[in-house]
């Protein structure tokens, strides 16, 4: 099986899921792949593995380099299953010296593998290992995004390893940031960050400013979902930089549901009313959409329009999962609005409201509610709110 080379003596040696659609909750419309590194060196060293189910492409690719026996090192920079699903397998078959990780990888590999003989090596935060010509800083980035998190960097090669961080669900025949298109490779990173990260946004700031602080030099960046950057990781690292500030762009999102079409007339009204004050508009019906790629779309909207008709006293289910992974993943510094349909009881906007008011969004509009159909001066007074989230996103810039 094909390996690719890195840097000189380090090779990718993991696997592509071509077939992944759904990763818990997430569309991964492109598969994903699960990226695992072989250092060659007086020790040699291998950092993470795959999933389970594709255990059989790492030991080929491995095997395709050297004697998996000839391994000494296993580095466990993050215990969740898509990196340590084959772990097991793996310390079999290599039967390493070391099995490398954080104080918390190593409570979570037994909480999870239940092997407490195998050879830990439990490192500190900052502390550096020789492995012969090389060696290997661990980083620890708890809850970036699990406890047992941590980045392994390489100061020889300027080589960063970062887990989880950085990556992308894109499952591709090409490894490197200079071999695909850079807007879909930045729109994956950035569905990515919105449906993975946005809730540790203030850990992210912190790391970045601690890794600015260490001063490492850092010329690659691998990390263990999809494309590598070694032509510019300092493109991935601004737009974390942008993405965990949460500041939003002159942009707004109206996601809707609807029944009988009239909340739909309202969201088209709404847009219409937010386009009219040059601000970039994406209009999103979560019949049609899936709530992860609306939630990229929110990841750089500072306004934030929901519309939902009532049903039994409450929401259309799709709006209420969506509001419940957008809680979830606590986007903030946004403006909200809400508006809906309803028949008799009309509860969905004061609902949706509350909703935003727990995400500390600002709401500028009690919200508009349309009984059964709107006529043509209630979908002006939702043209109006439109333009009242237009102009109030566009002064905030000013
Ligand atoms: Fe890709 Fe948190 O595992």
């Amino acid at each position: 099986m094909q390996t690719y080379e890195i840097k000189k003596d380090i090779h990718w040696v993991g696997a592509v899921d071509w077939t992944i659609r759904d990763f818990h909750g997430y569309s991964t419309y492109q598969g994903t792949s699960y990226n695992a590194f072989l250092m060659l060196d007086e020790k040699n060293v291998l950092f993470d593995t795959v999933k389970k189910p594709l255990k059989s492409d790492l030991v080929h690719r491995i095997k395709s380099i050297i004697d998996p026996e000839k391994i000494d090192y296993i580095v466990v920079n993050h215990v969740e299953m898509d990196h340590s699903g084959a772990l097991p397998d793996i310390v079999k078959l290599v039967k390493p010296e070391k099995v490398i990780c954080s104080k918390m990888g190593h409570k979570n590999l037994l909480d999870h593998f239940h092997q407490p003989d195998w050879p830990y090596h439990v490192v500190n935060d900052g502390e550096t290992i020789s492995v012969g010509k090389r060696n290997i800083t661990f980083i620890e980035t708890r809850m970036l995004h699990w406890p047992d998190s941590m980045f392994s960097y390489v100061p020889e090669e300027k080589l960063l390893i970062s887990s989880d961080a950085f990556g992308q669900h894109l499952g591709s025949s090409e490894r490197f940031d200079d071999e695909v298109d850079q807007s879909f490779l930045m729109h994956e990173a950035a569905k990515y960050y919105a449906n993975i990260l946005t809730l540790y946004s203030p850990l992210v700031q912190k790391l970045l400013e601690r890794v600015a602080k260490l001063g490492i030099e850092i010329d690659m960046i691998a990390p263990d979902h999809g494309i590598i950057w070694r032509k510019n990781p300092g493109l991935i690292l601004d737009a974390y930089k942008r993405w965990s500030a949460h500041q939003g762009t002159e942009k707004a999102v109206v996601i809707y549901d609807t029944m009988w079409h009239s909340t739909e007339m309202m969201a088209k009204a709404v847009a219409d009313g937010i386009e009219s004050q040059g601000i970039s508009l994406k209009l999103i019906d979560l019949q049609v959409s899936h709530r992860s790629d609306a939630m990229t779309d929110v990841l750089d909207a500072k306004g934030v329009v929901l519309g939902c008709p009532t049903l039994n006293n409450g929401l259309l289910p799709r709006m209420a999962g969506f509001l419940m992974y957008m809680r979830g993943l606590r986007p903030t510094n946004k403006f909200g609005a809400a508006f809906g349909s309803y028949g008799w009881s009309g509860e969905s906007v004061k609902l949706m409201n509350k909703a935003m008011e727990e995400m500390k969004f600002e709401i500028i509009h009690p919200g508009l509610r349309v009984k059964y159909v709107p006529t043509h001066d209630t979908l002006k007074e939702c043209v109006e709110l439109g333009k009242l989230m237009g102009k109030t996103i566009k002064d905030s810039f000013k």
